[in-house]
């Protein structure tokens, strides 16, 4: 991942640049300009937000809103490996409790929490559309569905 600046790499900004392409205003690039930010640097810095605002010509606040209003982008610091345990009222109904408690268990962290080794962080999520696969859980991108809490540390030790 590249170190976080006050200047995007020439090739996110022509990323968010193609993107303006597909809606009627610059505004609505907003979340694909983040989330191309984001696979580059690993989370929204105030930089991050600075540049994609200068990127689109918005004002920083109208970036940040965006970047706090959705769960799947970071405004700290994370693990390499986001992890997100649904815990919204299917996967609640399904068991989401015990799979949390049981990863956080495992990981020797708290919902919120990185491990040590900078591997993984933690969330409690909302709905990540996958509810007929409840209990689930996303790692970085990749889903794991109709989860037991048994086969956590072997989904775990694929990104180890
Ligand atoms: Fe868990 Fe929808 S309620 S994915």
């Amino acid at each position: 991942m590249a170190e976080a600046g006050t200047m995007l790499p020439e090739t996110i900004i022509q990323k968010i640049e193609a993107e303006t392409g597909k809606y009627p205003t610059r505004r609505a690039a907003v979340k694909s300009a983040l989330r191309y930010a984001q696979a580059e640097f690993g989370w929204i810095s105030e930089d991050v937000v600075k540049a994609v605002a200068e990127v689109l010509g918005l004002e920083r606040i109208e970036v940040f809103e965006v970047a706090t209003f959705y769960d799947m982008f970071y405004t700290r610091p994370v693990g390499r490996f986001p992890v997100r345990v649904c815990t919204n009222v299917s996967c609640l109904l399904r068991g989401a409790d015990g799979i949390m408690e049981s990863l956080c268990q495992n990981l020797g962290v708290e919902a919120g929490e990185t491990t040590a080794d900078g591997r993984f962080t933690v969330f409690a999520a909302e709905c990540l559309g996958a509810c007929g696969g409840a209990p689930m859980m996303a790692v970085g991108d990749d889903y794991h569905e109709d989860l037991k809490a048994d086969e956590l540390d072997k989904i775990l030790e694929r990104y180890r």
